[in-house]
């Protein structure tokens, strides 16, 4: 199964500018790319921050950009979004019992599993108010099925000092939960505007550099130097034996030669 993992758009409405650029065009190319060469993928997932200040006209223009988009999508809420504001915007997005947007897509190789961790008006993030039994529940009603989380925040520190501030709240009780029940093989996430990958309490996970701003990694500085590097996305390619992400970049770069090759063997076609 090929999925796409796209993070932090950072939207801001129609002809306004965040940092001196336009973050609807940098998510205009990322599409475009996209449809060009990974348009077989089953499913594309934005992990939050899908607008700057969780304003109705960003997710409006967001709506209209994604027209464009020809694999279906699935949107997570950041700390920069407001649930509400989102829901009525598009309001055919699956959310749990309690309101929260939270919900599961079943896929050949298992289940992926969509998580809110946002804390409306703050910056750090929690599964609490219910969502982690939400979470809980969905992860032990088929315990023998793999189970792929997705979230905005990292449910376990990066080792960045710049982002301690805004650790997920619980994090040690969801990081016991979920190796407690011993069917999770990934966690995507997004939030640190950087690319992160490794393992916490020995569940793999990753973070792209995302699609708008980037941030550079500081391991000892608690500022952080903000940059405007080409929009960034995952692809994870995911079978019953491997999880593998791969890193892409939407630049525009000079082919030197084109290696020659024969054709693709017919079994990994
Ligand atoms: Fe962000």
């Amino acid at each position: 199964m090929k999925l796409i993992h796209l993070t932090d758009l950072h939207l801001v409405p129609a002809g306004a500018m965040l940092f001196g650029f336009d973050p609807a065009e940098r998510m205009r190319k990322t599409i475009e790319r996209i449809n060009r060469d990974h348009a077989d993928a089953e499913l594309c997932v934005v992990t939050g921050d899908l607008t700057d200040e969780g304003d109705f006209a960003s997710y409006e223009l967001l709506r209209e950009v994604l027209q464009e988009m020809r694999v279906p999508i699935r949107l997570l809420l950041g700390n920069h979004d407001s649930r509400q504001t989102f829901l009525r915007a598009f309001p055919g997005e699956p959310c749990d019992r309690k309101g929260f947007v939270q919900s599961i897509h079943e896929t050949s190789v298992g289940r992926l599993i969509f998580l809110d961790t946002l804390v409306e008006g703050l910056g750090h993030g929690a599964l609490n108010e219910g969502r982690l039994e939400w979470l809980l529940e969905r992860l032990t009603e088929r315990p023998q099925a793999p189970a792929y989380l997705f979230a905005h925040h990292p449910l376990q520190p990066i080792g960045l000092p710049h982002f301690e501030q805004w650790n997920t709240e619980n994090w040690r009780q969801i990081m016991r939960a979920i190796v407690g029940a011993g069917n999770v093989r990934h966690v995507f996430h997004g939030h640190v505007h950087v690319d992160v990958g490794g393992t916490w309490s020995g569940i793999p996970f990753s973070a792209s550099r995302g699609v708008a701003h980037q941030i550079i990694p500081h391991l000892a500085r608690r500022d952080a130097d903000f940059v405007e590097d080409a929009p960034a996305f995952d692809i994870a390619l995911i079978d019953d034996d491997s999880v593998l992400v791969h890193r892409f970049e939407v630049n525009d770069r000079h082919v030197l030669e084109v290696s020659a090759a024969g054709p693709i063997p017919k079994d990994v076609q």
